[in-house]
């Protein structure tokens, strides 16, 4: 059952919205750091194997940048305000700084998959917690989320050979 709140949003009946938006925040502030990292992977990668991390780097990029716009939209779809900006990122992101001294091929794949794994422990909490709000679609979006990010680390972990 749904019925109009004060502000006039139609409620989504049952979903405790603040709680489902901060977890969404939390996943869609590492995509963004992620973005950015994959991005900094692609310029500055050398080696032997160039064209092939150049181009599944910025593969990543691009499938973060897609996971966030649609994490980005859920928020606002709960009628959340969605935060984006360098600004927020740097401060909230739970990934850590990319590696300054990551020279190598290796050293930016080591980085990138340490990203990788980072972000997909929380989005995949985030998985349990959207659930524990009997959010399915949200936990859906992050199921999605989980599945890309454990793809991509197995390829970037096979350059490795891990
Ligand atoms: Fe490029």
């Amino acid at each position: 059952m749904s019925q109009a709140n004060g502000g006039g949003m139609i409620r989504l009946g049952g979903i405790a919205r603040q709680g489902v938006i901060g977890v969404l925040q939390g996943v869609l502030t590492d995509m963004i750091d992620l973005f950015t990292h994959a991005k900094v992977a692609h310029w500055n990668v050398k080696g032997p194997a160039f064209i092939a991390l150049h181009e599944l780097f910025d593969q990543i990029a691009e499938r973060a940048e897609d996971h966030a716009d649609t994490l980005a939209e859920r928020i606002a779809a709960l009628g959340g305000r969605v935060e984006g900006t360098a600004r927020h990122t740097a401060g909230a992101s739970r990934l850590g700084p990319y590696p300054a001294a990551a020279a190598d091929w290796a050293a930016h794949a080591r980085a990138l998959a340490a990203a990788l794994a980072v972000a997909g422990g929380h989005a995949r909490q985030g998985i349990d917690d959207a659930s524990a709000m009997k959010d399915a679609a949200s936990a859906d979006v992050l199921t999605e989320v989980v599945r890309d990010l454990d793809k991509d680390l197995w390829l970037v972990e096979s350059h490795l050979g891990v």
